[in-house]
């Protein structure tokens, strides 16, 4: 089984994410990381955030091992990774990892905001989480915190603001909820009531895929 999980920033997928992969045993994949690896590949060889051929051998290079988490969720490197992310050749550079990784045997659990929509249009199940953007600040501003980032409310809602719109706005895969996605707006819901309400969409998933193969 595929899962396809998208939605804007800190509207909660990532949790969502990581909660049902665990309860499903599936493997997955937070494909944000692999834009905030790219951003950070270029900077780290002082490259700029606009430069093309670097950005896709840095795309090209990337080890899904390699990845160091936690210097990856910074606030300077969400804003550095929407800005590579809307460059098409990354974007290019980056579909057969992807799609490789959702073809496992065992299924897969995916996190983005294209997964519905331009990696794995078929998937078995489709999410859009989503968020107001002032809950989604909170709760970015409380997280960035933890992390040790001194950061304001107001800063942060600023942010995403500027990455929703530039990530609904690209060209290439721009975010948006696929046509047979179920919609899950989580501004209302905690944690666990946000996890409980995507295993419900998971399960119905599950009954027409079985109903389907009958
Ligand atoms: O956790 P948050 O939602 O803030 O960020 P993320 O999922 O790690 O994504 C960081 C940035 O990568 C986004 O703002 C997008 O521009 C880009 N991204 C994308 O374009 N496509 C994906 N499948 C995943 C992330």
């Amino acid at each position: 089984m595929i899962i396809a999980i998208d939605g804007p920033a800190a509207s909660g997928k990532g949790t969502i994410a990581r909660k049902l992969a665990e309860r499903l045993g599936l493997p997955h994949l937070d494909t944000g990381l692999l834009y905030r690896a790219t951003a950070r590949a270029l900077i780290d060889h002082g490259r700029g955030l606009g430069d093309r051929d670097a950005a896709v051998s840095a795309a090209r290079g990337l080890a899904l091992a390699d990845f160091n988490e936690a210097a990856l969720r910074s606030r300077e490197m969400s804003e550095a990774a929407s800005i590579v992310a809307a460059i098409p050749e990354v974007r290019a550079a980056l579909v057969e990892l992807q799609r490789r990784f959702a073809r496992r045997p065992e299924g897969a659990l995916l996190d983005g905001r294209d997964i519905g929509t331009a990696i794995c249009p078929d998937a078995d199940c489709k999410i859009f989480v989503t968020a107001s953007a002032e809950t989604r600040a909170t709760r970015r501003a409380l997280e960035l915190r933890s992390r040790g980032e001194k950061v304001d409310y107001g800063a942060v809602l600023e942010d995403i603001r500027r990455r929703d719109e530039r990530d609904s706005s690209r060209a290439a895969a721009p975010l948006r909820a696929a046509g047979d996605a179920m919609v899950l707006d989580t501004t209302k819901l905690d944690v666990e009531a946000a996890f409980e309400a995507a295993l419900a969409i998971v399960e119905a998933a599950t009954r027409r895929r079985a109903r389907a193969a009958l």
